[in-house]
């Protein structure tokens, strides 16, 4: 389909879809997501299943800008609404007191509620077609527990296969922002302040010219939040990641031990067995990420090598995504260097 036209057939179709109970998976400016009737636990439950995901996790709901927020969340603050209006249609989504009628199924058994209205023009349609615009379609990204999030259909397709557990594959062509919301936890506002749980395309500072207090970063007792667990957002092969200087050194040691590199840069790089260099913006290289590692995933290399990118704040959700991915692959690099490669003498 032409991605500036929208396919109101398709739209209608996933519409009915989700309203039957079917699992619709749908693009957003950040990720592609999985989608379910919010207000049905079977259906939610049907989106646990097909990602294998622990029950205990919450979901986000995504809701129509026309969608009344009191329907969904209970004691909402106004620097809820104030940040509601100031980045709504947009990245960013808001842990609120959940309503009674949220189901359990939703919320991971939490108190609270993950509320997000996307910025896309299928996504919104979608939500505006669904039960007349007043439904909430919970969804997290379109990818299997603990894999890398979807920024293509394609992606999606292939995570799922065409066995009938995702009904629709609505296509958007791919996300802009490239990595998942941004997400801010004011259901503990007054004895702990807004709480940064996951960082992304809106800045904390942006958030703080809004509501005039700096979101703080996660304490022991924050909501649970599974794109927060130390290992998330990992391709198959091992992932590394090193700054530039030591990278280079590293490329030449592995080269030379017969070892194949798939490397992810955005500064001049010696050739490696496969490459891709990504834009040196952190928008451009979010944009690109999630595709780039399932891309190098696809290598048959022992290792995919990232360019550690910037340490400024700007830089924060791509670092967070990449450190997770990395996660449990220290000493990777030293264990390849020093067993011998297949093929190569010992
Ligand atoms: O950009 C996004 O947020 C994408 C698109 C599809 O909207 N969705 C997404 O969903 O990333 P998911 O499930 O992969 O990640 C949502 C995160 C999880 O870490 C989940 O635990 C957290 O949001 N979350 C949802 N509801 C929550 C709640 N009530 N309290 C704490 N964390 C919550
Ligand atoms: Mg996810």
């Amino acid at each position: 389909m032409d991605h500036q036209d929208l396919d109101q057939a398709a739209i209608a179709a996933a519409a009915r879809a989700l309203e039957a109970g079917a699992l619709v998976a749908f693009p957003t400016e950040t990720v592609y997501g999985l989608g379910a009737d919010a207000e049905n636990p079977a259906a939610v439950a049907a989106i646990y299943a097909a990602k294998g995901r622990p029950q205990d996790h919450p979901v986000i709901v995504h809701l129509a800008p026309e969608a009344p927020l009191d329907y969904w969340a209970a004691d909402i603050p106004q620097q809820a609404r104030a940040l509601a209006d100031a980045f709504w249609p947009g990245p960013l989504t808001l842990i609120l007191k959940r309503a009674a009628n949220i189901p359990d199924a939703v919320s991971g058994g939490q108190d609270t509620v993950g509320l997000r209205c996307p910025a896309h023009p299928v996504a919104l349609a979608l939500l505006r077609a669904f039960k007349g615009g007043r439904g909430g379609v919970a969804a997290p990204s379109a990818n299997k527990f603990g894999a890398v999030s979807p920024t293509l259909a394609q992606h999606v397709r292939d995570e799922f296969g065409p066995d009938g557990t995702v009904a629709m594959v609505l296509d958007g062509g791919a996300s802009q922002v490239g990595i998942e919301s941004t997400i801010v936890d004011l259901s503990r506002l007054a004895t702990h302040g807004p709480v940064l749980l996951r960082p992304g395309h809106i800045s904390a500072e942006a958030i703080a010219a809004v509501i005039d207090q700096l979101p703080s970063a996660p304490d022991a007792a924050a909501p649970r939040a599974s794109g927060t667990l130390d290992s998330h957002y990992a391709p198959h092969t091992p992932v590394a990641m090193q700054d530039s200087a030591q990278l280079r050194l590293t490329l030449a040691e592995l080269a030379a031990a017969g070892r194949k590199v798939a490397l992810i840069h955005y500064s001049a790089m010696p050739p490696a067995h496969a490459a891709l260099c990504l834009p040196a913006t952190p928008d451009g290289f979010a944009h690109a990420l999630y595709a780039a590692l399932r891309a190098m995933d696809g290598q048959g290399a022992d290792l995919i090598l990232v360019e550690a990118p910037p340490q400024e704040g700007a830089w924060l959700g791509v670092n967070d995504r990449l450190r997770r991915a990395a996660h449990g692959s220290t000493g990777i690099v030293h264990g390849l260097l020093n067993s011998s490669a297949p093929g190569k003498p010992a």
